[in-house]
């Protein structure tokens, strides 16, 4: 696929595989920074060369340690606006500080809000992100924004697999359709468990809906597995309904803590994340949906 002649991939530091992946499927050069952190924890960026009149679409996606990358993103759009770049996409697969989209309790920062504007501010004159926990978090940008998501690739790369009966399930309605996406690929049915949040403690409970997975593989879908908890409560739920196999997909897969033992202790037997997170497994690279999405802009 043939973007554009003027468009470069500007690899951040916190993507630098899937940058690459993203310039192979559009044809494009690809940039490296010269990066480096100070012993006081400041960060330092710089372009080795112009970027003048070039459509510029920087990849950096803000996972943990979410300030630096975020911090490294906003250098990264501010010099490539200094240097008269033509445009500036900022492609921010994991979009930090998202799932904070309002103030659910009285005096608290939106955090979304105040990224999307540190974003704009800083020069990107494009937003993409993909299955954002909260499509809520898009609404604070004045420039074009667009939630992509990845799991009609989950959704083939679980289809090659030839799962034993598969039933898609998502935690809560929140990722319902995600399920549905992936339940379309896999050609199997889907539904989804009801999630609450204590809204001090955060602690979660779930509740299932009466299905039958006996002797059927349970793929559970959500955008993100954080300290794994969300997916756990489901997969409970799911062994107990007679699952055979769980499988647990998503499009970010933080892992934080003690995750991956957590996931474990509830019998989930696979889990598959993306490159939106470079430093855990990856089965699944969103560069397609990223470079379909650069194609729709310029
Ligand atoms: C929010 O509800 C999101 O969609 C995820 O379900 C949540 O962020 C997952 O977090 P954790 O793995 O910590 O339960």
């Amino acid at each position: 696929m043939v973007v554009s002649s003027t468009l470069l991939i500007v690899s951040g530091p916190a993507s630098p595989v899937l940058a690459r992946r993203v310039a192979d499927a559009t044809k494009s050069s690809v940039m490296q920074l010269e990066h480096k952190v100070f012993p006081d924890g400041e960060t330092y960026i710089r372009f080795p060369s112009s970027v003048a009149g070039e459509q510029v679409a920087v990849i950096q996606s803000c996972y943990p340690p979410q300030n630096k990358n975020l911090i490294d993103l906003l250098f990264i759009l501010d010099a490539a606006r200094e240097m008269e770049a033509r445009e500036v996409a900022a492609i921010v697969p994991y979009f930090a500080y998202a799932r904070q989209d309002d103030a659910y309790r009285t005096g608290e920062a939106i955090s979304a809000r105040t990224c999307a504007r540190l974003i704009e501010a800083a020069g990107a004159s494009h937003f993409l992100t993909v299955d954002v926990p909260s499509n809520k978090a898009l609404r604070f940008f004045r420039i074009h924004s667009d939630n992509l998501t990845c799991m009609n690739l989950i959704g083939e790369y679980l289809e090659a697999r030839a799962l034993e009966k598969p039933y898609v399930l998502a935690p809560d309605d929140g990722a319902m359709l995600l399920a549905q996406t992936v339940s379309t690929a896999l050609k199997s049915e889907y539904a989804w468990f009801e999630k609450t949040r204590d809204k001090v403690t955060g602690t979660i409970s779930t509740s299932g809906k009466d299905v039958n997975l006996k002797g059927r593989d349970a793929v559970i879908v959500d955008d993100v597995i954080s300290t794994g908890k969300t997916i756990a409560n489901a997969a409970q739920i799911a062994k107990k309904q007679g699952a055979k196999r769980v499988i647990a997909a998503c499009a970010h897969l933080l892992l934080t803590g003690d995750a991956e033992q957590t996931l474990k202790a509830a019998g989930i037997d696979e889990t598959i994340g993306t490159d939106s997170i470079e430093a855990r497994p990856q089965r699944v690279s969103i560069a397609p949906v990223l470079a379909e999405a650069l194609r729709r802009i310029w």
